[in-house]
């Protein structure tokens, strides 16, 4: 019979591999936490319209990655190629800034776009999403890109540069976005077809394609910084400087136009150079226009996405092994001992010893084996004659050392063992 495998582009997260990814969410959540992000957990379906009118329709993501259905009634939904639109929507909808008009918002949670599969690219990914709204300042920008850099250096991840742009407001992009189509029309033979294509409909993307034709055509492209109007430039030089004074180390990259339509100002994405093409581990930047645009009330945002699986490919370079072993593993044999193994598994568990037990019928060598396979710290070894003796053997798996506990008072004498670190 042939098994049912999973989807292209899809893929399971295994017991060996969550531990790490547990590691990165709980240093992300903490982080946030310091920072005064509260959580939201939202739905993976919304209707597809949310995202044509906040990504962009003439973006690749809504033009031709995303997985969108009709439902039994007919509404077109959209499984969520990212967060920022649905925490937007969400912060319409539920009026968050009635309470306050500061919000700071994270999650963290499965996007799905329809991308050619490779190495660091997946239809089904994850996200570490950071959204605040309510702050013009350009501060809170380089706050944001601050603690960003904090989530990779608690994790220990160095190689890494943080790139930052400005894409100007509705004032003075369309200035350059004239200079620019003036360009793409005098090299619209040396571009590739997606280009040709983009050319018309969102000629910023042009930029940031990795085709070496189109880079060599596009080497002499205006910078849209020579085109911010004064108060965007303003809000830019202030963020670099907060930068400097936050000792972030930074680069300056004018063709970092991101691939969704609603940032307005500073844009960032932090680069890295362990993970091939697929080199953007973070991206993000500020949306002024788009909760107005949504038919929300007209407050500036800001935000960032970690690609959680990007992060964790990353680190599962390094050694650092987050899987941690039993303290106690109990090698029980006949049904006494596995009667009474599994009475004493329970209350250790629940005294907070992470316990491990043999409720199969095997020998006790099988069972020591299983023990070390575990990396199990001590075994207890109970069967029938220490039961009629009234001690099981509990032996230190490091020194081989053993000795004999009574059963009477047991998981309190092991708690004891294990707090004082005594080694037989
Ligand atoms: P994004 O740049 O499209 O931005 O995605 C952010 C990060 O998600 C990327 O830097 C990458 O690490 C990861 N990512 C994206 N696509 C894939 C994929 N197919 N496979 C694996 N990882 C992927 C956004 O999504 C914005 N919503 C970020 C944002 C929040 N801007 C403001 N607030």
């Amino acid at each position: 019979m042939t098994t049912i495998q999973i989807i292209r582009g899809f893929k399971d997260i295994l017991p060996g591999e969550t531990e790490l990814w547990q590691h990165i969410e709980k240093i992300a959540r903490d982080i946030f936490e310091n920072f005064g992000f509260q959580e939201i957990r939202l739905p993976v379906l919304e209707r597809s319209e949310l995202f044509a009118r906040s990504i962009g329709a003439d973006t690749d993501i809504v033009e031709k990655e995303m997985y969108t259905f009709p439902d039994r009634k007919g509404d077109l939904l959209t499984m969520r190629p990212e967060a920022t639109a649905s925490v937007v929507r969400a912060y319409i909808q539920h009026k968050l800034y009635a309470k306050d008009p500061v919000q700071k918002i994270y999650s963290i949670g499965p996007m799905f776009r329809r991308e050619r599969p490779q190495k660091g690219r997946y239809r089904q990914f994850y996200q570490i999403n950071a959204e605040v709204f309510g702050i013009a300042s350009p501060l809170i920008d380089a706050q944001l890109i601050f603690m960003l850099t904090t989530i990779f250096s608690k994790l220990n991840v160095t190689d890494i540069a943080t790139h930052i742009n400005s894409l100007g407001c509705p004032e003075c992009r369309p200035g350059f976005k004239k200079a620019l189509s003036t360009l793409l029309s005098s090299v619209s033979d040396k571009l590739c077809s997606d280009c040709t294509r983009r050319h018309k409909r969102n000629p910023l993307r042009v930029l940031d394609c990795k085709v070496p034709s189109c880079r060599e055509a596009m080497s002499g492209a205006p910078a849209i910084l020579d085109f911010l109007c004064p108060e965007c430039k303003e809000h830019f030089n202030t963020v670099k400087k907060r930068l400097e004074t936050l000792n972030i180390p930074y680069i300056v990259d004018k063709n970092l136009v991101r691939g969704l339509d609603y940032y307005t100002r500073t844009t960032f994405e932090i680069q890295t150079g362990s993970l091939g093409a697929q080199s953007a581990v973070a991206g993000g930047g500020r949306y002024d226009g788009l909760l107005k645009a949504l038919g929300g009330p007209d407050h500036p945002a800001i935000g960032f996405a970690i690609g959680l699986d990007r992060l964790a490919e990353i680190k599962s370079a390094e050694s650092d092994n987050f899987l941690q072993n039993p303290e106690v593993f109990i090698a029980a044999l006949g049904d006494h001992g596995r009667t009474a193994a599994l009475e004493w598994a329970c209350h250790l568990g629940l005294e907070g010893i992470k316990t491990e037990l043999n409720l199969n019928d095997r020998s006790l060598k099988s069972q020591m084996k299983r023990a070390n396979r575990l990396g199990a710290a001590h075994v207890l070894i109970v069967g029938e004659d220490e039961l009629t003796k009234s001690t099981v053997i509990m032996r230190n798996m490091n020194t081989k050392n053993q000795f004999s506990i009574p059963v009477h008072g047991l998981v309190e004498n092991i708690k004891k063992i294990l707090k004082k670190g005594i080694i037989h």
